[in-house]
């Protein structure tokens, strides 16, 4: 795996000599390490200031008191939370002036190479200078761009200084965007004729057991002051770095300053197709070869598979059918805020597939390359969204100011960076958009499909329609190849009866809200409530919105409707539904600052909501039971017991004796719903399954049969005070690379074992040896305790330490103590990757 990480990202062997040069003459002042790779970490070494910062742009400004730091880095998730601060983006301070300055030295032998900034992405409103040289402005937080350095570079014992202002605004977007450089910055080396950035277009339009065909188009650039020839040579390799095809083409005369796109056609025999259970990679590798040197060397990962989309079967990946059982997500990490961490990035994909899961919506904007390179490694299929506004605003601050000038440049540079990741199946050019209003609203549809279909004429575009009928109505519709609706599953029998050749499918449903762990009883449907926490029940959702059993009702009578992008897959920071209102804050509904719709909380510990997903979305026998069982002072009194569950049917047993056998699917369980869904705001669902126990202390059993067998098991028991804490690592052996992250489970247990489900105790952390504390969480959406900390109290029994490998590998070690309780220990073990 990590040798793969290695040939992937970074792209390798030029035929040039190291570069030394004389030792940095400042402490910051390192030099650069030019050596075989095209690209290099550009993370290190930064320093930041946090406010207005007159000439700092100027490489004799002195930063020595700035903050020295590691990108990528998001600013406001360090808080504090601020009731004076809008809900909408949770409540931190995302907005004002942040610099970052990084100064470099680069050997006098690297005079010759060609150096180019790139950044995954900025928060927001960037301009980047070097050397005291403007290069340019990128309005768009979640875009990610490059700009060539080399005309302005020093090479030897002067040093170059890169600065970075941002200026995010107040009032810019609907969640939390995050607050500064807080995707991945790489520098990259190469030669004056090079395949350009983001250069290579890879498809599979054929493929067949025997054989497919790969079409690639390279992008080469010539930036030497005269003609270039050059042959340019494509080689594919398999997963295991073999040669399996491979082809040249000599491209004579490309004029000073020019880019000529080259057409080759290489063919894999046998080949491995990409698939959700078998996410098979292949690498091209392009060198450009001048004479008999090799000047440049880009490697592209790709996969082979085909995908369609049919109006009577639905999605097709490789000829087979699957029903998208999507996830929308939001690119916030959690305590981690937006800095981008590739194993924050894999653990979330990795809770989602265990649900279940099978795609992931990018709501609403670019993702990082991280999340696209997990999701082809994994198997998951992607809707990857560029806009959540158009011209007409959302928010006061919003995309709208930009779209204008920058959104057909921002939407083509994110095709052309995307485009040969095979998770991505479709294009998305926006989420209610409120030009669906516009009698003339299609024309922006046609505009933005149109770029989509330039750049990448495989994929249909989409978009995610809230106001179906203005949406139908106005045309915008008509406009994308697969009109996707938000929360209308009651409408997709009516639209595709009068519309027989679209394919649609909901691009956005759910939006139910709960907090893990907390049951109110009577069941009911409410709007809020005190403890600004929602009854985990999986009944209540906003005016717009519904459970979970609603959509999968109407999306199992219609199979062809494509599949649905649950809101959400985890809780996210801002839009505190139901605990906000857009209007403006309101002081009755602080603390509440991160969202209730996801169906795992915001440390990633899954909701109920999560099983009863998984009990329609998996097959691997599972039961699922609700809720915790401890009522003192309800003895006698019946509580509702839900059960989710892919077997035929279960018994449950409370203290060992049975209290009757359910079959899945049998009887109708009847939740309220809001009239948006039924007038009489009732629903029968059969989803679940639902007993009336008379409460006494014990054990509450259920146990799964399927053909009479039984396969799956679940027991809750009345847990005692709290007495322990335990502490369980996710992974007890990380890599040793100052970036790795163990996600630590803190439970409050009683004397036996027992998850106590109400305690909240402060816990401290003590954390020594080779990490550290990146940041702790507990789920609770209503508490304005910060991330970054040694300390939590406890939410509903649970909280989460996130420890981060440092470079040495060693031992980390950790103990969590709490008054009153028995102290929690763990070790977890770093150790540096082969290869490095
Ligand atoms: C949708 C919107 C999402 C989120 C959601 C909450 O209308 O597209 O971004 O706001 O509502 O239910």
């Amino acid at each position: 795996m990590i040798r793969r990480i290695a040939r992937l990202c970074l792209v390798a062997f030029l035929a040039i000599p190291f570069f030394f040069a004389t030792p940095a003459t400042k402490r910051d002042f390192r030099l650069v390490p030019i050596s075989r790779e095209r690209r290099i970490g550009f993370n290190d070494n930064w320093r930041f200031y946090r406010g207005v910062a007159e000439g700092a742009e100027s490489p004799s400004f002195d930063d020595s008191r700035w903050v020295a730091l590691r990108l990528p880095h998001d600013w406001a998730i360090e808080g504090p939370f601020d009731p004076k601060l809008n809900p909408h983006t949770g409540a931190l301070p995302i907005s004002g002036t942040g610099w970052y300055r990084k100064s470099f030295l680069l050997s006098e032998s690297a005079k010759g190479r060609r150096f180019t900034i790139v950044f995954d992405g900025a928060m927001s409103n960037a301009t980047v200078w070097i050397n005291g040289h403007e290069l340019g402005h990128r309005p768009y937080g979640y875009a990610s761009f490059a700009f060539e350095l080399t005309p302005h570079l020093h090479y030897g014992t002067d040093s170059n200084v890169l600065a970075v202002r941002l200026t995010p605004e107040e009032h810019s977007s609907r969640w939390y965007p995050g607050a500064g450089v807080y995707r991945n910055v790489w520098l990259d080396v190469t030669g004056p004729t090079h395949v350009a950035e983001w250069g290579t277009y890879i498809t599979t339009p054929e493929v067949l057991d025997e054989k497919a065909t790969v079409s690639v188009k390279t992008e080469v650039q010539n930036q030497l002051q005269n003609e270039a020839g050059i042959v340019l040579r494509s080689s594919v390799l398999d997963e295991s770095g073999k040669l399996v095809s491979k082809t040249s083409s000599e491209v004579t005369q490309i004029s000073p300053g020019a880019t000529r796109t080259i057409a080759e056609t290489l063919t894999i025999t046998k080949p491995q197709r990409w698939d959700m259970d078998h996410p098979y990679l292949y690498t091209l590798v392009s060198e450009v070869v001048d004479g008999n040197r090799v000047v440049d060397k880009y490697s592209s990962s790709f996969g082979v598979r085909t995908s369609s989309f049919d109006k009577e079967k639905g999605f097709l990946l490789n000829g087979k059918v699957h029903k998208l059982h999507g996830v929308c997500l939001h690119h916030d990490l959690g305590a981690l805020g937006a800095a981008v961490n590739r194993r924050a990035t894999e653990r979330q994909l990795e809770i989602m597939k265990a649900g279940g899961v099978n795609a992931i919506r990018t709501s609403h904007n670019p993702p990082s390359p991280e999340l696209l390179e997990y999701c082809d490694r994994m198997g998951l299929v992607v809707m990857d969204e560029s806009f959540d506004m158009w011209r007409i605003p959302k928010v006061p601050n919003g995309y709208s100011k930009y779209f204008d000038q920058w959104s057909e440049r921002d939407l083509r540079d994110m095709v052309r960076r995307d485009r040969n990741h095979p998770s991505i199946i479709m294009w998305s050019i926006g989420n209610e958009i409120p030009e669906q209003k516009s009698a003339d609203g299609w024309k922006g549809a046609k505009r933005l499909t149109d770029f989509f279909h330039e750049e990448d004429p495989t994929r249909p575009t989409t978009s995610a329609f809230n106001e179906w009928d203005d949406a139908i109505r106005n045309h915008l519709a008509d406009n994308v190849d697969l009109p996707g609706f938000n929360y209308k599953p009651m409408r997709y029998e009516q639209i595709m009866k009068e519309h027989p050749n679209w394919v649609i499918f909901g691009s956005e449903t759910a939006s139910c809200v709960s907090s893990r762990g907390v049951y109110h009883l009577p069941i009911e449907k409410y709007e809020k409530h005190p403890s600004h926490q929602i009854s985990s029940y999986d009944i209540i959702a906003p005016p717009w919105a519904y459970c979970p059993d609603v959509e999968f009702t109407y999306q199992d009578r219609l199979p062809n409707v494509l599949g649905e992008f649950v809101w959400t897959g985890f809780d996210y920071i801002g839009e505190p539904t139901p605990y906000f209102d857009w209007r403006g804050n309101s002081d009755q509904d602080w603390p509440a600052r991160s969202s209730y719709f996801g169906m795992v909380d915001l440390a990633g510990f899954p909701k109920d909501r999560y099983f009863l997903y998984q009990s329609q979305w998996t097959t691997k026998p599972m039961v699922h039971i609700l809720p915790y069982w401890n009522w003192e002072g309800r003895e006698g009194q019946n509580i509702p017991v839900m059960a989710y569950t892919n077997a035929d049917e279960i018994e449950l047993f409370l203290n060992g004796k049975s209290l009757g056998k359910k079959k899945r699917f049998s009887g109708p369980v009847e939740i309220p719903v809001g009239p948006n869904v039924s007038e009489d705001k009732k629903f029968a669902t059969k989803y679940r399954m639902l007993w009336q126990v008379p409460y006494q202390p014990g054990t509450l059993k259920a146990v799964a049969y399927s053909a009479d067998k039984q396969v799956a098991e679940q027991e809750i028991k009345t847990a005692g005070a709290p007495a322990k804490i335990v502490l369980v690592p996710d992974r007890n052996v990380i890599h040793a690379d100052g970036d790795d992250l163990s996600f630590v489970t803190v439970r409050i247990e009683d004397k036996n074992g027992n998850l106590c489900p109400m305690a909240d105790n402060l816990v401290h952390f003590n954390v020594t040896g080779a990490g550290d504390i990146a940041a702790v969480d507990n789920g609770n959406a209503a508490t304005v305790e910060p991330f970054h900390a040694d300390h939590r109290t406890a939410f509903n029994g649970l909280a989460l330490l996130i420890v981060r490998s440092r470079s040495q590998a060693g031992k980390i070690h950790l103990v969590a103590t709490s008054a009153g309780l028995v102290l929690g220990e763990a070790e977890i073990r770093t150790e540096i990757a082969a290869g490095n």
